[in-house]
This record gives C-alpha cells, sequence and structure tokens, in this order.
C-alpha cells in the first residue's frame, strides 16, 4: 500500500493478465505502419520534381512568428521517394523538423510565405513575368502555408505590457497564382498567352478537419490536376506522425482513397500517378 509494486511483478502481472492473447494499440498512430513501401522502378529519370515542405511563419515581431504544426514529415517523404525514382529534385524547406536529403537534392530554405513564393517563381518559372517556358516537371505543394500574417509586424521586440490585439490579413495563394502562370491565364482566369511548356504537373494538398466535403470543391478551385487530401484531426493522419491516411482527387472525378499508410508509401502512391501522367503528357 503506497508504494509502486517492483518492475518485474508489474510486468509479471502484464503478461499473466495478456496471456497469448494478441495485444492491439487503441491509438492507430501507436501501431507499427501497415506497409513498408516496396521500392519502385526508376521511373522519373530525368524529371525536374519540385516539392514545398513544412509549415512558413510569419513574423509578428523579431523574436515572435506565427506557425503550424507542420513537421515537414510528408514533403521530405515525397522528395526523398522521387530521388530513390531517379528524378532531379529541388525541395524548398519552409520550418521543418526532420532531416532534409542535402546531398542528394538541392535543398532552399525559406521562412515566410513571402519569401516562399519567391523561390517557388525563381525555381519554377526563372522568376516574375511572363515565362513561356516550364523549369520543372511537377511541382509537389506539401508545405504547410500560413493563411493569415500579420498586417504590420513590428521592428522591435514588442513589450508584454498590457496585452497584444494582432490584425492578421491572408496570405496570397501561392499554388492558385502559380496555376495561373503555368496555364497563361490572367488573374480572373482568362488567357493572356499560351500555358508554359512542357505542361507541368501540379498537385496540391488539403489539410482538413473533422470531414473531406471540401476537397472536391479545393480541387476546382485550385485547378490544379491532382489534389492529396488527408483528415489532419484523424489519429495516424496529418502532423508529426510517420504514417497518414489520404484521398487522392483528380479533376476527372477519380477519387483514389488510401488505407493508412507510413507516409513513405503514400509519398509513393502518389509518385506512381504523377510518374504515369508525366509518360501520358509525353506521349501526347
Ligand atoms: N496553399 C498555398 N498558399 C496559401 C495557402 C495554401 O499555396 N496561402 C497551398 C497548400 O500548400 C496546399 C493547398 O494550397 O497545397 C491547400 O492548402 P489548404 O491550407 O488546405 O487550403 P487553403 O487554400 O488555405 O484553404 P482553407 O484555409 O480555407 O482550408
Amino acid at each position: 500500500v503506497g508504494r509502486l509494486a517492483e518492475l518485474p511483478a508489474i510486468v509479471n502481472a502484464v503478461v499473466a493478465a495478456v496471456a497469448g492473447r494478441p495485444v492491439r494499440q487503441p491509438e492507430a498512430a501507436a501501431r507499427p505502419p501497415i506497409a513498408a513501401a516496396p521500392p519502385r522502378d526508376a521511373d522519373l529519370v530525368g524529371r525536374h520534381v519540385v516539392v514545398t515542405a513544412g509549415g512558413t511563419r510569419e513574423p509578428i515581431d523579431p523574436v515572435r512568428y506565427i506557425g503550424n504544426r507542420s513537421t515537414g514529415r510528408m514533403g521530405v517523404a515525397i522528395a526523398e521517394a522521387a530521388l530513390d525514382r531517379g528524378a532531379i529534385v529541388t525541395l524548398l524547406a519552409a520550418d521543418v523538423s526532420v532531416a532534409l536529403p542535402e546531398s542528394r537534392a538541392r535543398v532552399l530554405r525559406v521562412e515566410t510565405t513571402g519569401e516562399l513564393r519567391g523561390a517557388l517563381l525563381e525555381t519554377l518559372f526563372g522568376g516574375p513575368g511572363a515565362p513561356h517556358a516550364a523549369r520543372f516537371d511537377a511541382l509537389v505543394m506539401a508545405a504547410a502555408v500560413a493563411d493569415f500574417a500579420p498586417a504590420r509586424p513590428a521592428e522591435r521586440k514588442l513589450p508584454r505590457g498590457e496585452g497584444l490585439t494582432l490584425e492578421l490579413e491572408p496570405t496570397p495563394d501561392l499554388l492558385a497564382e502559380i496555376v495561373l502562370v503555368a496555364r497563361g491565364l490572367d488573374s480572373a482566369g482568362e488567357p493572356t498567352r499560351g500555358p508554359v511548356s512542357p505542361t507541368p504537373l501540379l498537385v496540391g494538398f488539403a489539410a482538413e478537419t473533422g470531414t473531406l466535403e471540401r476537397a472536391a470543391d479545393k480541387l476546382r478551385a485550385k485547378g490544379v490536376d491532382l489534389l492529396v487530401a488527408n483528415d489532419v484531426a484523424e489519429p495516424g493522419s496529418g502532423f508529426g506522425t510517420d504514417t497518414n491516411r489520404v484521398v487522392i482527387l483528380a479533376p476527372a472525378g477519380g477519387r483514389d482513397e488510401l488505407p493508412l499508410l507510413t507516409k513513405r508509401e503514400v509519398a509513393e502512391r502518389l509518385l506512381d500517378r504523377i510518374a504515369a501522367l508525366l509518360d501520358e503528357r509525353d506521349a501526347a
């Protein structure tokens, strides 16, 4: 009474209670990964795949920022899988908490949404303006781009004082802008020049909570070729886990509901689609 039992006694009691029954973790996230990723063919040799990963940060003052829970795991898994399949990979990494494949990929670090926008336009089209050539074959926007930024970041550290009210404004939608540039459209969606060539493949992510109902609208609104939707509130999916359960949506109405998989295997399944679509593009 009042004292924890010795560890061997606890272990013996647990073993006796569990007996021969298989133990199943109640939390999906705590279970071992469902399926390891079998190696794929080098079907992306010569392709330039651009991947964004991690969460952008918006400064409040020189010390504080608004950020999000993204760790960059999903984006880095895509970059690594693409490298293993022979692609030339540029990884635009915002705030990440995993190791980056720096020896094999061209890695550019960014902090804010504005910096990510600049790095994207430079990498994809050689800078802002009206490009005609695409310098990439596929873009995968796995980054968790901040949706709001302080309207007027302070130049000096704000004193604690008696409180703080921040005015936030929405950030520009980078993916929507890239789709317009790539398709030769102006901001109203009207064609102003020919689309860039070769036609790049544009892939978005959609982080939802509770339901994936909005994903089909996002696919249409963003005008992307594929949209990878996941419920980040579901155990085993979303931020900081090694697994993810996603649905891959295509404009023609295709809806590929994948089971709970390692992020690496989700990356491989997505790249299966990307490699096949790029081969179709070239055949056409
Ligand atoms: N994205 C972007 N620029 C932003 C916000 C998001 O390019 N300012 C990209 C993300 O990288 C992702 C896709 O758009 O590939 C969808 O992001 P998500 O946050 O799910 O959607 P939003 O467009 O931000 O819509 P909402 O916040 O209303 O869910």
